[in-house]
């Protein structure tokens, strides 16, 4: 019987010495870490250049033509790259960590950073240790019914374990607290050293994130890194309990408020364990499609007008005009936070809920060709943990990599505006 092709790629790491071609096929760890997988898929890259020279390291090493399985992507005669994790000698250990996620060739393009759109969390944080930080993260919610994780359908619980798994203690930020504990006991379950606690958090009421907020500080803990991800898409107008238009309430104003209320913990949190802060806004691609004057500042609660296109627009354009006038804030400061945005991608989730016809399509088709829910997570992941982003403030993020902002996400008058405009909303 020929040995799998997990064993025989495992036997071309091992058996032969590193060298470079012009393709390459590229092996994600598997979202489980088991190995070897026998109906594996292997991704196909043209060109080994994609990797990039900024991107995390890789070892290349040659590859027999039968270690690729048949239903790889595309050709043969291709070099074997793979991740070069914590241990850069100890080939073997990296083979076994060494696993299969499935994926549509089509969109897999890496960028400069070595991922790409369908690369997952773990992926994107493989070989990354970071224990002693602690992180907030909002947003989630538990549909055992949906993932490979088996925890939830959205992108919060996916960021929270795979933070977790790399050591980070995670405070979940969650409304629904049945749900924040269930949550809570599948990741230790998967993950019995992972540090985890849930707090009561409603974004989209003043009152409630101010309550969150005291009780974080008040307990002392630190805090190196804040993911403002919670998020509700295209709902029919309502007001918040504060009156104020709920996409705009809940993706946007609750977090500048939480934000606003942790800044100093975690600045005292940088100073004091020389650790760089990072806050990470998930905003959207949505962000470019905000109503036509970007933030309705003398209607934000206008009913008469209300698109939900455009106010989960204007909702998302606020999360980047945030990050972007944070970083210019903290930099005067001198503060080591970063601050930056991100489009985790199209993602099948309960975002859709509101979405109608386009709901069903997510539900059935959207299952093959949008991203999964540990694909969906990577960008949130890599923002918060990556070490090759030290410094970096500001930026927009999408598939992993560094993605430019519209226009009007880089207007710095709309973002003092916006910050200015938001301010007067919380002190009401
Ligand atoms: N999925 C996509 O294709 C996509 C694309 C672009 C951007 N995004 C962004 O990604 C983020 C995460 O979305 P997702 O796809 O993971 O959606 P999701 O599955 O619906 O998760 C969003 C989470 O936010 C929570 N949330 C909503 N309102 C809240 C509130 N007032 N207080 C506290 N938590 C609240 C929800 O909790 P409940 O369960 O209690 O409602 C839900 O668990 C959002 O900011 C979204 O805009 C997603």
């Amino acid at each position: 019987m020929s040995p799998s092709p997990t064993k025989r790629i495992a036997q071309a790491i091992t058996d032969e010495p590193a060298s470079s071609s012009t393709a390459a096929v590229f092996i994600e760890p598997d979202h489980h870490g088991s190995d070897p997988v026998p109906s594996s898929t292997v991704h196909v890259i043209k060109e080994v250049g994609l990797v990039g020279k900024s991107g995390p390291n890789y070892m290349a090493a040659p590859l027999d033509n039968n270690a690729i399985p048949s239903n790889s992507c595309e050709g043969k005669n291709d070099t074997l790259l793979y991740k070069d994790g914590s241990d850069r000698n100890n080939r073997r250990n990296i083979v076994s960590e060494i696993g299969i996620s499935k994926d549509m060739c089509p969109f897999r393009r890496n960028g400069a950073s070595g991922f790409s759109s369908s690369s997952t969390a773990e992926e994107v944080t493989y070989g990354i240790d970071g224990s002693g930080l602690t992180a907030i993260v909002t947003g989630y919610n538990f549909a055992p019914f949906t993932t490979i994780t088996g925890a939830s359908s959205g992108i919060g619980s996916e960021t929270a374990r795979v933070l977790a798994m790399r050591g980070v203690h995670v405070v979940m930020g969650i409304r629904n607290m049945a749900a924040g504990n269930k949550i809570k006991e599948t990741i230790i379950k998967e993950i019995p050293k992972a540090k985890v606690d849930a707090m009561e958090l409603d974004l989209s009421s003043l009152a409630s994130v101010r309550k969150f907020a005291s009780e974080f500080t008040s307990s002392g803990r630190p805090l190196n890194i804040l993911i403002n991800n919670a998020g509700i898409m295209m709902p029919p107008f309502k007001l918040s309990k504060d009156n104020i238009e709920l996409q705009f309430a809940t993706n946007y104003l609750g977090h500048f408020l939480l934000t606003h209320m942790l800044l100093d913990t975690m600045k005292k949190t940088a100073r004091e364990t020389k650790r760089e802060g990072r806050i990470v806004n998930v905003s959207s691609e949505a962000h470019r499609l905000p109503y036509n004057e970007g933030i309705r500042f003398d209607k934000i609660n206008d009913q008469q007008g209300y698109d939900r296109w455009g106010a989960y627009g204007q909702s998302k354009l606020a999360n980047v005009l945030h990050a972007n006038e944070l970083t210019r804030r903290l930099k005067e400061d001198g503060a080591e936070i970063t601050a930056n945005s991100l489009h985790p991608g199209l993602i099948t989730t309960n975002l859709f809920r509101h979405f109608g016809v386009f709901e069903g399509f997510v539900s059935s088709l959207g299952q093959l060709v949008l991203k999964n829910v540990p694909q969906g997570a990577s960008t949130n992941c890599y923002v918060a943990l990556h070490p090759e982003l030290k410094g970096i403030s500001g930026e927009y993020f999408s598939d992993n990599n560094l993605d430019k902002a519209s226009a009007m996400a880089a207007d710095r008058n709309l973002a003092r505006k916006l910050w200015e405009f938001s301010l007067d909303l919380i002190n009401k």
